[in-house]
């Protein structure tokens, strides 16, 4: 390589053995030694030996891929417990519908067309448990995020959509004031729900104790600069100062059902996607939430 003049300006890497049969990594480097007046006089030639370096790449190869593992473990965990929930939804309403069933039939008072209408009912709940498997499913078969053309307001109505009938249980009203024609950003669509979900769904534990009249969430997604920005705004109870400080960090939660994990993944979410994840308190009470991400150039 090097007489044909083929040689890597960076050197060869090679693995060479020590006289006493130890292996190491080096890296070799051939330059044609050039006289004053051009001629070709010689080589010289020169071998680091770069074992140090190699073995600090693999460390920190390591370290990443263990970062990785631990932030899907977590994720994963996560998905686990926003999956019972989700899932629980359809369910007991399968359960209800159900019992409906056998009492009609139990009383002898019953239509074969009124029992079709709740069979059907049965059926669509069953529908959407499998979608909300399928959708477990598909993340965690894959392993690295995807970054696609997103359009934000259209994942926000499909993450409003999936938090409805709890809303609806908890007294929720949800208001959109969505920006129109935003531009779309590059990112993962599922992390992006997960995201919105998350800030949703603490949005409305925090206004688990005002009158239900007052329980009005406010989703808001404007473009400033080059970012596209979501903002969660509630009127719930706040954050005092010291939770504040520990707002993000992983399992820290004030809920007794609580998993302390949701800001934590929203955070990272947020960082991986070159965003940022803030918040502020609501004029006239409550809690905004600012999630911003940049819009794709
Ligand atoms: N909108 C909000 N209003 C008031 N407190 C909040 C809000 N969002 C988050 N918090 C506080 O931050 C904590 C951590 O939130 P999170 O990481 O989502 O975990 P979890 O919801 O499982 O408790 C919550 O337990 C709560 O004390
Ligand atoms: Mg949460």
């Amino acid at each position: 390589m090097v007489l044909g003049g083929h040689a890597p300006p960076q050197g060869i890497e090679i693995r060479l053995m020590r006289k006493n049969g130890e292996r190491f990594d080096a890296l070799l480097i051939e330059a044609p030694l050039i006289d004053s007046e051009g001629r070709h006089i010689g080589w010289m030639g020169s071998m680091v030996d770069v074992t140090e370096q190699k073995n600090a790449q693999e460390l920190a190869r390591q370290q990443q891929e263990r970062l990785q593992a631990t932030a899907r473990l977590v994720t994963m965990g996560e998905m686990a417990s926003t999956l019972a929930h989700e899932l629980n939804q359809p369910l007991a309403a399968i359960s209800s519908y159900n019992t409906g069933c056998i009492n009609m039939i139990g009383s002898g008072d019953m239509s074969p067309r009124e029992l079709t209408g709740i069979l059907e009912k049965i059926g669509k709940q069953a529908q959407r448990a499998g979608q909300i498997i399928r959708r477990v499913h598909a993340f965690v078969r894959r392993s690295e995020p995807k970054c696609e053309p997103v359009d934000l307001n259209a994942i926000l109505r499909e993450a409003v959509g999936l938090v409805e009938p709890d809303a609806e249980r908890r007294g929720v009203n949800i208001q959109l004031n969505l920006a129109e024609a935003l531009p779309p950003v590059a990112a993962d669509p599922v992390m992006i729900e997960q995201v919105a979900i998350n800030l949703i769904r603490n949005g409305m534990d925090a206004m688990a104790n005002i009158p239900r009249a007052g329980r009005d969430l406010l989703l808001v997604t404007r473009l400033q600069d080059d970012m596209l920005i979501l903002s969660v705004a509630d009127r719930g109870k706040g954050i005092p100062p010291d939770v504040a400080e520990k707002l993000f960090a992983p399992f820290f939660t004030t809920k007794e059902e609580g998993m302390g994990m949701g800001l934590n993944i929203c955070r990272s979410i947020a960082e991986l996607h070159r965003g940022r994840l803030s918040f502020e308190d609501n004029p006239g009470g409550g809690t905004i939430f600012h999630f911003s991400i940049p819009v794709l150039t």
